[in-house]
């Protein structure tokens, strides 16, 4: 009974399928099993709605959600997909309900072939086990450590912009992101030796470009499909993350970021995480740390463009937030320095009601 109840912690169960066709095939024989109604929408099977729901889905939704509220049903090829949309739905599905819900058998189950099993394709046991190793990375001053790593890597990527020349934001956006994710997760190097020979924002794209592409070519598994092309990518970064594993674990370097507590975390029973777990999570972190965050800074640019008298109250919010996090970090120094109490240090209020 021990034994059984170590081998579920220590890995994820297998998934059912992966052979897409079979896959397609386990979807409809579970939605003839549900047991209760899907919520209202537009459930015929519809081509033309799956192609628009590739190439453009934000109107799709945003009709969906006029007509049916923010949750509904469409089906995109042959599954009935159920879209939760708000502040509400995410409190609903990832904290006060999260227990009705599976993560590795639903549509992130397609995400493992680049990800493989870390906290976004895992269901509890082994994805508490995860979090709750991860979890002291993301307190609130790791995360403030961050902002230096930030400002700088923006600020290197600003003196690549040449005024009057055109760029793809969503690519330079990307790059920048990609490499705040790489440092400040891992304090890995972007223009270290390894690294360096590698453009993790390019493997990035060409891997989840797989996700973007139509049904039809999904279910092609050559090297030139998009299938390949992920598969190709993934190599090439999980060389960058294994040699990085390798030689960590080599010479004992560590650092402050989650890497390091992923290297060196135990369980209870005093088992460590594998390379190739180290490397799903580190994966998983790199993917969810810069594909979101790379899709709101590109459209904050392109809501910008359209209103570009919100840049200066943009702008007044940033002053604000960085005098801020300037307090904390000497409030944190005096703290540190026992030479009294943070309260006495002044913060951006006190000047600001000092009339500074
Ligand atoms: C604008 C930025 C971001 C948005 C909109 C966003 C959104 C989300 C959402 C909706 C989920 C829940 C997904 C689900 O489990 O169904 C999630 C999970 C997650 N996000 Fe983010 N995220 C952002 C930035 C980040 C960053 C910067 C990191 C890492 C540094 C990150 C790491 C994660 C991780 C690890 C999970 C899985 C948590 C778990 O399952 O325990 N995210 N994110």
């Amino acid at each position: 009974m021990l034994y059984a109840v170590l081998v579920t912690v220590l890995e994820p169960p297998p998934l059912r399928h992966e052979n897409p066709f079979k896959i397609l095939i386990q979807d409809l024989t579970d939605e003839r099993a549900a047991t209760v109604e899907y919520p209202a929408g537009d459930t015929r099977f519809s081509l033309h709605r799956t192609k628009r729901f590739i190439e453009d889905p934000l109107p799709l939704l945003l009709e969906a959600y006029e007509r049916y509220g923010p949750i509904f049903t469409l089906r995109i090829l042959h599954s009935n997909v159920v879209f939760m949309l708000g502040p509400a739905a995410n409190h609903y599905i990832t904290v006060s309900h999260a227990s009705n819900f599976l993560w590795r058998e639903s549509h992130f189950r397609d995400l493992i072939a680049l990800l493989g099993n870390g906290l976004l394709t895992t269901d509890d046991p082994y994805h508490r086990r995860s979090r709750s190793i991860m979890l002291p990375a993301f307190h609130r001053e790791r995360i403030a450590a961050s902002i230096g790593v930030m400002s700088s890597e923006t600020e290197r990527a600003l003196e690549q912009l040449v005024p009057g020349t055109r760029i793809d934001l969503y690519t330079w956006t990307r790059r920048l992101a990609t490499r705040v994710a790489m440092r400040a997760l891992f304090g890995l190097d972007p223009d270290g030796h390894t690294a360096h020979s590698i453009d993790a924002a390019e493997m990035f794209e060409q891997a989840l470009g797989f996700y973007a592409s139509g049904y039809q070519y999904r279910f092609i598994r050559t090297s030139h499909s998009p299938w390949g092309r992920l598969q190709e990518a993934s190599k090439v970064l999980n060389k960058m993350l294994y040699s990085e594993i390798s030689e960590r674990r080599a010479t004992g370097r560590r650092g402050e970021g989650v890497l390091s507590l992923l290297l060196d975390a135990e369980d209870e029973n005093g088992e460590r995480l594998t390379d190739e777990q180290v490397r799903d999570e580190m994966m998983t972190l790199l993917f969810a740390g810069h594909d979101t965050t790379t899709s709101t800074v590109s459209f904050m640019f392109y809501e910008l463009g359209r209103a570009p008298h919100l840049a200066e109250r943009l702008q007044a919010e940033q002053r604000a937030i960085e005098c801020c996090a300037d307090d904390e970090r000497r409030a944190g120094r005096a703290r540190d320095d026992a030479r009294g109490d943070a309260a006495q240090v002044p913060t951006c209020l006190d000047r600001t009601t000092q009339g500074d």
